[in-house]
């Protein structure tokens, strides 16, 4: 097993049994300030050992117990000592590899339930919290015996066994869920089972963060040189000012204008980023070379892998009269680490800077927010002193508009769509509703329809827009934009941009969409 992404004395390992849970109980972990990391089912009862983690949190996930081929834990992890806390499946599996018993229910608990506490038990893991509390259940099976020595502490109407523990082996499980936000006093629970049963202390802030990462880059570079490509998305923007910090003139940032940027973005990331942060910069001209490389180049991960490999040659490029400079510096996330099949989850598409990155690459990579979430990446950017416009601007994939345009990329496409993506985010701020969607855009399918304007017959494409809310990008729901902002941005791009005659909305979340279309 690969060992912790950061280094310090206390991880809590969240163990992974599938759909996404885990990764929402990692990061209310991390919100409690204790470092999360997540490990797949199968991790062995020696790999737990040798990291010797602070706690276990077992995650949900959508499998029966009882379930031929249903996921388990390695038995032995039971007796190494480490403190344990079961979540729904999780819990129900402590109780069925500990030999309670799990029942099978005439009918199952889905969404807000009254838990209350069983008379006479006494409980540390609910210390504290009102004996009656509405919690959010997920689940058909129950437990319906608790293992030899450990207490019920809590029950619901279709859940006898809702909450149990046993103190002296610090194990503890849990019916419902106490990572979402529909159960009021679940990060009560966590933080109980956390800071109180499990000794952890709570040190992980991003103070700390920047602490590590400034020593852990400047141990990686020492006195070479590194170069940072800079997207116009926050990632690449704060892992530039991290770095910058740690080693200063070392680096040199290159922005690449793909010609696959959002309209006027090359002037506004070369301007913020020499004039507030004073990173040397170079702004290297290459759009004719991408648009060369996607000369008949239709299907998504063949886009994705022309640019990305387009990108660290231009780099190379650029570097040339850099000497030494055989470091790069990419704003890759946990989450892309995670979707990259780093872990358990699925490979679901190569995010650029993780998968599609060409096998000769002549750099040695650093990645200082390979562990971080997104929220805490912007909370490193603050504390780093960037300002509100790029901390809080929307993501942006490395492939730029080439994934937002369907079929074969050209300049005339990226054109209209630039002009058409404007306006949907000059929208959206015009409306106030920065900050709560999490990326607004528009899409440029391969398609033409008919359409009439003024008694002329048009033939055009479609603009589909696409604005999502999400805490991560691991899940998203599509925006519910009020009518009348949909109305006007349909109106103006109809209008404004050559070439679109119809708008659509995508109404699909993710899962089972991507919020990228490519
Ligand atoms: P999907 O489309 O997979 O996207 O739901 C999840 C989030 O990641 C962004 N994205 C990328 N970011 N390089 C990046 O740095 C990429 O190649 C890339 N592809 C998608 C996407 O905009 C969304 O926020």
């Amino acid at each position: 097993m690969s060992p912790d992404l950061v280094d310090t004395e206390q991880t809590v390992l969240v163990v992974d049994f599938g759909a996404q849970y885990a990764q929402l109980i990692a990061r209310r972990v991390r919100e409690l300030r204790v470092y999360s990391e997540i490990v797949p089912h199968s991790v062995s009862a020696a790999d737990v050992a040798d990291r010797q983690p602070a706690a276990i949190v077992l995650s949900g996930g959508p499998k029966s117990v009882h379930v031929e081929g249903a996921p388990v834990l390695d038995p032995a992890i039971y007796d190494l000592g480490v403190p344990i806390l079961g979540i729904c499946y999780g819990a129900q599996l402590i109780a069925q590899q500990l030999d309670g018993t799990v029942g099978r229910n005439d009918r199952g608990e889905y969404g807000r339930t009254e838990v209350e506490r069983i008379a006479g038990s006494e409980s540390a893991l609910l210390e504290g919290i009102p004996s009656d509390q509405t919690v959010w259940m997920s689940h058909f099976d129950a437990i319906t015996e608790v293992p030899e020595g450990f207490v019920a502490t809590a029950s619901s109407p279709s859940a006898p066994v809702a909450a149990f523990e046993n103190v002296d082996r610090n194990i503890y499980g849990v019916q419902y869920h106490p990572e979402v936000a529909h159960t009021p006093h679940g990060m009560a629970v966590l933080e109980q089972f956390l800071w109180r049963q499990a000794d952890c202390s709570p040190t992980w802030t991003m103070t700390n963060v920047i602490e590590q990462s400034v020593d852990a880059i400047r141990k990686q570079v020492g006195g070479g040189r590194a170069i940072c490509g800079l997207s116009g998305g926050v990632d690449s923007a704060v892992a530039a000012a991290l770095v910058h910090k740690a080693i200063g003139p070392q680096l040199t940032c290159v922005y690449v204008d793909t010609g696959l940027m959002r309209k006027n973005e090359s002037d506004q990331v070369v301007d913020t980023f020499h004039r507030t942060q004073g990173i040397d910069l170079i702004h290297v001209r290459a759009a004719d070379e991408f648009f060369d490389a996607l000369v008949g180049v239709v299907d998504p991960e063949a886009k994705r892998k022309a640019i990305g490999e387009k990108f660290i040659r231009v780099f190379e490029a650029a570097s040339g009269g850099i000497e030494d400079a055989n470091f790069l510096v990419q704003g890759t996330l946990y989450p892309d680490v995670i979707e990259s099949g780093t872990s358990d989850a699925a490979k679901i598409k190569s995010h650029h800077n993780v998968g599609g990155l060409p096998d000769d690459m002549e750099f040695e990579l650093v990645e200082p927010l390979r562990a971080l979430f997104k929220d805490e990446v912007r909370k490193v950017g603050t504390e780093l002193g960037l300002p509100d416009e790029i901390v809080w601007r929307q993501p942006f994939p490395g492939p730029g508009l080439g994934v937002r345009i369907i079929g074969e990329v050209d300049r005339a496409k990226v054109a209209i769509l630039q002009d058409a993506d404007l306006i949907v985010r000059e929208e959206i701020r015009r409306a106030g509703l920065e900050r709560e969607i999490w990326q607004a855009f528009a899409v440029l399918p391969d398609i033409r329809s008919v359409g009439v304007m003024g008694d002329e017959r048009t033939y055009g494409f479609p603009a589909i827009i696409r604005a999502v809310t999400s805490e991560d990008a691991m899940t998203a729901d599509w925006a519910r934009l009020p009518y009348d902002l949909l109305e006007t941005m349909a109106n103006r791009i109809i209008n404004e941009v050559d070439g679109i005659n119809r708008v659509a909305y995508d109404i699909t979340s993710k899962p089972p969409g991507t919020i990228e279309w490519e």
